[in-house]
């Protein structure tokens, strides 16, 4: 078997995308080997769920460190410590600095709320609804210091409904989260997809096959 890709998952929340991805490498044969999830945040509920899936987890508290390269000089010290060669960013919600970004070229994802280059920042559900879209999503990018602007790994769209809220938006959203950011890091992991010149690149298996999926409109 070729070598899984050692990747850790940085959180802040309850890491609803941080289990699927920690499901899908469960799989021998999936191309990253999940080694790591750390939080920024104690209260980050994802943390207890990766320990009861037996991963090694970490709390970087940046309230404890006096600014932002103290934290990222720390979390990147962790990374080191465990021999990460992949990051995939899940519900993290720290902005990270140049200083540590330049550290992982073509090896740092995120997972934006989004069909981006729309809806960048937050708030994405309640900003597609006064829009008015008639598609919003989700996008996997690889980061770079501007803010969800990095070059797009994979997306998945979902019909915005008459009647939506921002919650039940958020809902559809996720469940297209679960699934394309399973797909993305596996792209990545398995050098099916790439960073070059500022881009994505696939390989020729790959792109015949572009990688993005639509969900449908639920039935009636
Ligand atoms: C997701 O919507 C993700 O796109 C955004 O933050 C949310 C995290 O949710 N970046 P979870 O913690 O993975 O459940």
């Amino acid at each position: 078997m070729t070598r899984r890709l050692r990747t850790a998952i940085l959180i802040s929340g309850r890491g609803s995308n941080m289990t699927v991805l920690i499901e899908a490498a469960r799989s021998p044969s999936f191309p990253a080997e999940i080694v790591l999830v750390a939080a920024n945040r104690p209260d980050a509920g994802g943390l207890a769920r990766a320990a009861a899936a037996g991963l090694p987890t970490v709390c970087v508290d940046h309230k404890a460190f006096g600014g932002r390269e103290a934290f990222e000089q720390a979390l990147q010290a962790e990374l080191e410590r465990h021999r990460v060669g992949l990051v995939c960013l899940a519900g993290f919600m720290r902005v990270l600095t140049p200083w540590f970004i330049e550290r992982w070229p073509g090896r740092l994802l995120n997972i934006h709320p989004s069909l981006l280059p729309s809806f960048r920042g937050l708030h994405t559900h309640e900003r597609a609804l006064a829009e008015g879209v008639r598609l919003h999503g989700a996008t996997v990018h690889f980061v770079v210091p501007e803010l969800d602007a990095g070059p797009i790994v994979a997306q998945g769209a979902v019909p915005v409904l008459e009647g939506d809220t921002p919650d039940t938006l958020a809902a559809r959203v996720l469940t297209v989260e679960h699934v394309l950011y399973p797909q993305a890091l596996a792209l990545v992991a398995s050098g099916s997809a790439m960073l070059a010149n500022g881009r994505v690149a696939l390989t020729q298996a790959q792109a015949a096959d572009a990688p993005g999926m639509l969900l449908n409109p639920p039935g009636p």
